[in-house]
């Protein structure tokens, strides 16, 4: 029946609303969740419609519910109206139906709960994922900014995503405002890419079992992309701040609409919104210009990244009629790239390329789109639609730190067994006296209880933030 449904969907998808939203990706695991929050749904103003944490999700107990203040001065969005809170590792657990799919994790932070609360900047604290380590010693950058959205594409193989919050042991304390798990659509990570070196171009296997931390997503060309006009709920800014210098470059749109083609890049990989606008590189004279399109990453060094950029032929006036070169980091990762020849001869088709490169010591990473010795006078020499940076794991499952899940999850053990260890000693002692003092005053052994009652540490954050207890 379910297959029938489906059928008659996706149908419906292929002739009567090829360009309607009816036929909008739903992924198989779909949590949205406003964390601190007692109320059973929350709509944002993308209209996605989050579930508060108090009964689902969240394992652990002795969590603090943190409400904003004064919330209507600072955010646009309920989801910043409340915050988890904790002072010793968080849990929620997610089932999970789409074994073997990545999955989408987006975690948002916006510190703006009481105005003598500018201590929610100098909390830090970890997050762990399946075996991941998502974020280390983790701060809210200070200042009025707007939230901070943290979004992760991880492997999931087992029936559960458990994402934990730790605290740090120079904070102990921690928070997140909402938490976005959501099956990622088949195709959004390409097991192979081009690794791209300065000695060598080659392919690269087993991406799909890589995580990926988003770092830039740039809608090259055009105006910025909003979670409400995308179809994976994604952000894409403008290309402002990543531009060099004025490269003769030109901004295109198009009104038409864009040919998805099975096999090349869907509308889950990048929206029409991406592949709509373009910046170009055009010749209207009987040469090729002499100029690149370049944009300038700032990323960490030392790590590796994928590149992936995006194509879509929306202004040449035929097929046939584009070819160029792809950099990165000064390097040809893509040489005489035929667009019409990746897309079937159909104008405004979308694809996309992914490159994979070690980050040494620039501290940024540098793209460039320009003509090939293929290129043609009176014609397009050169485009990009949109362009994403992801930061991949290292060998240590983490983004860029010299150090595992594991070790994270051992520390905050060992942090705090250490004031537990001399307790228990100490408790000892005084059975052992006990239990010797009534043995010699009855003459048989027994037990005499002891009242043994480690408290919570909770108390000394109570009046940093207007929380209220779970
Ligand atoms: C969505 O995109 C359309 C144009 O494609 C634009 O007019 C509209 O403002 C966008 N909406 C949001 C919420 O960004
Ligand atoms: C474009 O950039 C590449 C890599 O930095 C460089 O080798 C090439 O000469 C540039 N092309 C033009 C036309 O400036
Ligand atoms: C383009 O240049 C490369 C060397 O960079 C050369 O191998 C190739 O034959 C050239 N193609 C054309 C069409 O001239
Ligand atoms: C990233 O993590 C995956 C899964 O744990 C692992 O197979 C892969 O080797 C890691 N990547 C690197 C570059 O070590």
């Amino acid at each position: 029946m379910a297959t029938v449904v489906k059928f008659i969907s996706l149908t419906l998808c292929l002739y009567i609303f090829p360009l309607s939203l009816v036929c909008a990706f739903s992924p198989t695991d779909h949590y949205l969740v406003n964390c601190g929050s007692g109320a059973a749904e929350t709509v944002d103003p993308d209209h996605r419609v989050f579930t508060g944490d108090e009964s689902e999700f969240l394992i652990s107990t002795r969590t603090n519910r943190l409400v904003e203040a004064d919330f209507q001065l600072y955010s646009s969005s309920p989801l910043y109206q409340t915050a988890r809170g904790f002072t010793r590792p968080a849990h929620y657990v997610f089932p999970i139906s789409d074994r073997g799919t990545p999955h989408l994790v987006r975690l948002h932070f916006h510190p703006r709960f009481t105005n003598s609360c500018c201590n929610c900047f100098e909390v830090e604290f970890h997050v762990v994922a399946n075996g991941f380590l998502l974020l280390y010693n983790f701060r809210v950058p200070r200042g009025d900014g707007p939230p901070i959205i943290k979004e992760f594409v991880i492997p999931v193989d087992f029936g559960k995503l458990e994402i934990t919050f730790i605290p740090s042991e120079s904070s102990e304390f921690g928070f997140v405002n909402a938490i976005e798990v959501l099956s990622a659509p088949k195709d959004l990570i390409a097991d192979v890419a081009q690794y791209v070196d300065s000695g060598k171009v080659e392919w690269i296997h087993g991406l799909s079992r890589n995580g990926f931390e988003t770092v830039h997503r740039v809608n090259v060309g055009g105006p910025k992309v909003t979670p409400f006009n995308d179809s994976l709920w994604r952000t894409w800014v403008t290309d402002d701040k990543y531009l060099q210098g004025r490269d003769g470059s030109e901004k295109v749109h198009f009104g038409g609409r864009i040919q998805y083609q099975m096999g090349g890049a869907s509308r889950e990989v990048g929206p029409d919104n991406v592949y709509n606008t373009a910046r170009i590189i055009k010749s209207s004279d009987d040469s090729t210009p002499k100029s690149n399109i370049t944009l300038t990453f700032e990323v960490e060094k030392g790590c590796r990244y994928m590149v992936r950029m995006h194509f879509c032929d929306i202004a040449s006036v035929s097929s046939g009629m584009i070819y160029f070169d792809v950099y990165v980091n000064g390097n040809l990762a893509y040489e005489n790239l035929d667009l019409s020849d990746v897309t079937n001869r159909l104008l405004a088709s979308p694809f996309y390329a992914d490159f994979v490169v070690d980050e040494g010591a620039l501290g940024n990473l540098v793209v460039s789109v320009g003509p090939s010795n293929m290129s043609l006078p009176h014609a397009v020499d050169g485009l990009v639609n949109g362009i994403e940076v992801w930061r991949m794991n290292n060998s240590m499952g983490s983004f860029g730190e010299e150090v595992s899940a594991e070790y994270v999850r051992a520390s905050w053990r060992r942090g705090h067994t250490g004031v537990l260890l001399p307790l228990a000693a100490a408790v000892f002692l005084l059975l052992t006296a006990s239990v010797f003092m009534v043995r010699k005053k009855n003459g048989h052994v027994g037990w005499s209880r002891l009242p043994v009652d480690v408290s919570e540490t909770n108390s000394k954050f109570d009046n940093q933030f207007s929380s209220v207890k779970a």
